[in-house]
Formats: structure tokens, sequence, C-alpha cells
């Protein structure tokens, strides 16, 4: 059967379709535990979590499936930012604040690794069964501490040289993530712009050179995409944008409704929300801010120094100042249940392998 491999043995699911871990509540345990139960693999996007709310979602998601889960984190970055370069930022997002209402000045507190520890740490208390990363890799030692926990570990990249970081660390399969991909990009070794291969190129490429199993992410949002992703080498796919406008899902109502409202041309890259580049819909935020995208101050910084802009932006219903996180297979974007995503994918890559030119 085209569903079997090794990554739906290793993990345990029916289906080879991972939903992607997305950070910010767009993963509420509802949507974990659908896709799980639907025989995907869902996965609960934890990198903006306390310890406390990443423990007390796993225990919600243990209660809706009996399936395996993962749970996606953050490799932590400390960047070299200085007082001068806060300030402009500061500056910049001054009249966004004033016109939302918003007269505290955020706090910008350094950077640590230490909730990225904890979260570990919880990680293996509760036996999370798959743990995936972005953003860079943990270390040999970590690597090793979550395997003898029996946790399946997936690590993302988006160069081939970043795929062979992640197998020579010893993860056990390796997400390529496409430059059609919505949400950040987890480019970590090299500038970002060098590292925005589309996936069809990817993959093949990947698959030629790392001997751990390989997912495919970026643009893939029903059975062709799937098949197609399978068909080059990949043995699974990750899927981020599809989801958003699930039932389940936890997004707000803004960045589904332009999910879902969007063209081809609407996502572009940009790093003036969070100091990264993240591919999303185009809005005035995003224009206003570009001609001062290479001064801003890198992740997490910006991203703190806009968190309360985003949230109040929200509230107050102006998509037009929220990251709306998105790829590039848009228009193919459709507001249904999790599980009922699942199944029409299954039937259609059935339907095409029993039909020309498959047969
Ligand atoms: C709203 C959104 C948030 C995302 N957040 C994360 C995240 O927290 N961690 C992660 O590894 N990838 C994240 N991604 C990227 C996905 O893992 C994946 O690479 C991407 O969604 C694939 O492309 P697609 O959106 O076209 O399906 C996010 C993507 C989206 C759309």
């Amino acid at each position: 059967m085209w569903h079997e491999n090794q990554i739906t043995q290793k993990i345990g699911m029916t289906y080879p379709i991972i939903q992607a871990g997305m950070a910010g509540g767009t993963t509420t345990p509802e949507l974990v535990a659908a896709v799980s139960n639907a025989g995907g693999l869902g996965t609960l996007g934890a990198g903006y979590m306390s310890p406390e709310q990443m423990r007390d979602s796993i225990r919600k998601i243990k209660e809706l499936t009996n399936h395996s889960f993962a749970v996606n984190v953050f490799i932590p970055e400390v960047p070299k930012v200085s007082e001068k370069d806060i300030e402009k930022a500061r500056e910049l997002l001054r009249p966004f604040r004033e016109a939302l209402h918003l007269p505290e000045e955020p706090e910008v507190t350094k950077p640590s690794a230490t909730i990225f520890e904890k979260q570990m740490d919880i990680i293996m208390e509760e036996r999370v069964p798959v743990c995936s990363f972005t953003f860079g890799v943990p270390s040999k030692e970590r690597v090793q501490q979550l395997k003898k926990q029996n946790i399946m570990l997936i690590g993302t990249a988006t160069t081939v040289k970043e795929a062979i970081i992640n197998e020579d660390i010893g993860m056990d399969m390796v997400v390529m993530q496409g430059s059609e991909a919505g949400g950040h990009r987890g480019t970590f070794s090299g500038p970002f712009d060098k590292a925005m291969i589309g996936t069809m190129a990817l993959i093949p490429q990947a698959v030629d050179h790392v001997t751990i199993p390989v997912i495919a992410a970026g643009g893939i949002m029903d059975g062709r995409s799937v098949l197609a992703a399978l068909t080059l080498g990949a043995q699974a796919v990750q899927m981020g944008t599809a989801f958003v406008t699930s039932l389940e899902s936890g997004a707000k109502k803004q960045q589904i409704e332009a999910i879902l409202n969007s063209t081809e041309e609407e996502p572009v890259l940009t790093s003036a929300f969070s100091g990264k580049p993240a591919r999303g819909i185009e809005n005035e935020f995003m224009t206003k801010m570009a001609p001062y995208e290479h001064e801003l101050p890198d992740y997490p910084i910006q991203n703190t120094l806009t968190k309360e802009i985003r949230r109040e932006a929200a509230k107050q219903n102006r998509p037009e100042w929220l990251h709306l996180w998105s790829g590039q297979n848009v228009r193919l974007s459709k507001r249904q249940p999790a599980r009922k995503m699942i199944t029409d994918i299954v039937s259609q890559v059935d339907d095409l392998l029993a039909s020309p030119p498959f047969r």
C-alpha cells in the first residue's frame, strides 16, 4: 500500500500525513487529537508555550487520543542586539502602538535557553511519543537522552547541508521545508535567502544525500501534492497551512479568513513581525516595515517588541497589522474538519493511483 513505509511504521500511524506544529495557539489539543485519531500525526506547536502550558496541553491531548502525537519546539537563539537597534525598532513601532492605544512600551528581557531545557524535561517526563525541532538542532547529549526514552525525533532542514547536520546529530527523520512553506523559515546554517529551495527540487536532493527518512513540507494541500512528494522520495508530508483553516484550529479568525480568500501571489516573506524570515499574507504592517527590515533586531527580540501589537490588532480586528502566516498553495485551502481533510487526501491518492497515467 502507498501509505505504508518506514515512517508510518516507526511512528505507528496509518497515513504518512503530519500536521505541522504551529506555535501561537493554532494547534489546539482538539486539532492534534483529531489528526492522530484520523490516522495521521498531530503535532502540538509548543514553541512559544511556557512549560506549564505545554504540560497542560500534552495532558489534554492524551485524554483525547490513544494514538501517537508529536510536540514541536524551537531551538533557542540568543542574538547579539544593541540597545540602539532596540530603540530604533521601538520608534518604528510607536505609530502602531499609538493607533491601538497601547501605552506601555514592552520590556525586552535577554533571551535564555532555560525555557527550552524545561520543555525538554516535560517531554521526557510525559513520555511524548514524537518530538520535532525547528531553527536548529539540539545537542548530541540531549538527542541521546531523548532517544533513551524511546522518543522519536524529527528535525527540520531547508538545504541538503542542514539535512546532513540533522542526520549526523541523530535525528530519526527530517522535515525538508521547501520555500513554498507558510510560517517561519527553519534555516539555521547560512543565509536564509540562499536556502529558498522549492519543495520539488529540495526533496529528491535530500533523499539522495541522507539515509534517514525524509518528510516533505511546503505547498502540500491535497492528494496530488501528497502523491508528488512520495514520488520524489519523501516518506511522509508535513502540512501547515491546510490545517490552519480546519474547524479544530485555534488560529485567529482574521488569519483563517485571509487564507481562505487569498491567491498565490499574496503570501510573501517578511522579517518585520519577528526578526526572522517567515511567509505570510502581505498586509500593511509588512509593506510599511519593509524598508527597515534589515535594521530590525533579530528573532526573538523583534518578536517580543511586536507581540502586543499583534495581540491587540487581533482583538481590535485590524488584520492589516497582524501576522497572517500562510504557504503559497493557498487557493486550495478549505474550512473543514481535520478528519475530512485526511480522508479526502487518502481517497484522492487512491483515485490517482487507479487512473492514468499511473494505471
Ligand atoms: C501558521 C503557521 C505556523 C507555523 N509554525 C511552525 C512552528 O511553530 N514550528 C515549525 O516547525 N514549523 C512551523 N510552521 C511551518 C510548518 O512546519 C511547515 O514547514 C509549513 O507549514 C509547510 O508549508 P505549508 O504551510 O504550505 O503546508 C508553521 C506554518 C504555518 C502556516
